[in-house]
């Protein structure tokens, strides 16, 4: 089986409807009955109804046991698919929201990767997010704690949200605060925003890799330069193709960012959303793209050398592929 790596998937958003649930009927929450289309499926039908639908399942995280509960379930699953590294994305604006303090979010956090190590030999890792369309001011506020609360886990910075919303030289403060106390940072650019989102987030930001990206297919010039420069691309073809971006997985620009030079890696993004997983990504991929096991293999390897974690772990990591 192929090893897998990803660098892609926001922790509130990896939890199938079971689990959210569960964590609502263990803390005596409500949940709006209209969050969920099935018994394990979600009712949304646009990214903005998205984003709605994901802050409703976020809001039923409520203490630092759920957050423990949320990452080992995730890991767990990854494990089975031959997962060998994950690096997720928090939001403590999420946490925030229902009152939990950062140390909470982040120790419960921590707590779920220990776990999931110790079980099934997987390793986590935690990119800190703001949320885009929160505005600058949170953004910032995100970015200071952050920086102020260090963690052998938390190995970057990033952003997530509506990047149709501000501009990226509103967040530039947050990246650079992040960037200059020695963290390496990504953003969500060129999902729901054209090609001179993405411009305009690298022309502001110092991001080391981009979340989608896959609008760059729109320019050319574009292309080559993230080519040129080897920025990673956290390509999600299942989320994007949920979204509507995409017709279908064939008509999604994975193969031609791939056969472009681009740096590319798989993710699965917000997998229960999106009727994904990180290993049903790569199963699609190699059918839809025509992959070869070495394909495959050259794509955990893009993720691993495109990790935020240190070397040392990135060399264990590439010794299993
Ligand atoms: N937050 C969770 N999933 C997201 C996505 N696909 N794009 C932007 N923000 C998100
Ligand atoms: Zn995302």
């Amino acid at each position: 089986m192929v090893k897998k790596a990803e660098l892609h998937v926001h922790l509130e958003g990896t939890m199938p409807p079971a689990l959210v649930r569960q964590l609502a009927a263990r803390n005596s929450a409500q949940i709006d009955p209209a969050t969920f289309k099935s018994e394990s499926e979600y009712a949304w039908d646009d990214f903005w109804h998205f984003l709605d639908c994901y802050d409703k399942a976020a809001a039923t995280i409520l203490t630092k046991d759920d957050y423990r509960m949320v990452t080992y379930d995730y890991l767990a699953r990854c494990a089975q698919e031959d997962t060998i590294y994950v690096e997720m994305f928090s939001s403590p604006d999420h946490a925030a929201e229902v009152g939990m303090s950062y140390a909470d979010h982040l120790e419960g956090i921590a707590a779920g990767i220990d776990d999931a190590q110790r079980e099934f030999d997987i390793v986590g890792r935690i990119i800190v997010t703001c949320v885009r369309h929160l505005g600058a001011q949170k953004a910032l506020k995100v970015a200071e704690r952050f920086v102020a609360t260090p963690h052998p886990y938390v190995v970057g910075f990033g952003m997530g949200g509506d990047e149709t919303q501000f501009h990226p030289k509103d967040f530039a403060p947050a990246f650079n605060l992040a960037n200059k106390a020695g963290f390496k940072t990504t953003t969500h650019a060129g999902e729901f925003g054209g090609p001179e989102s993405i411009r305009a987030s690298l022309d502001n930001l110092p991001i080391s890799r981009i979340g989608h990206g896959v609008r760059a297919i729109e320019d050319i010039a574009l292309i080559a330069e993230i080519a040129d420069r080897r920025i990673p691309l956290e390509l999600s073809p299942g989320s994007n193709v949920a979204t509507g971006l995409f017709r279908d997985r064939s008509s999604h620009p994975f193969k031609a960012l791939m056969d472009a030079g681009c740096v590319v890696t798989l993710n699965s993004d917000d997998p229960p959303f999106f009727a994904t997983s990180i290993g049903h990504e790569y199963d699609e991929a190699a059918q839809s793209y025509h992959l070869s096991e070495s394909d495959l293999n050259q794509i955990t390897r893009n993720a691993i050398l495109a990790a935020f974690c240190d070397e040392a772990l990135k060399e264990e990591l590439l010794a299993k592929i």
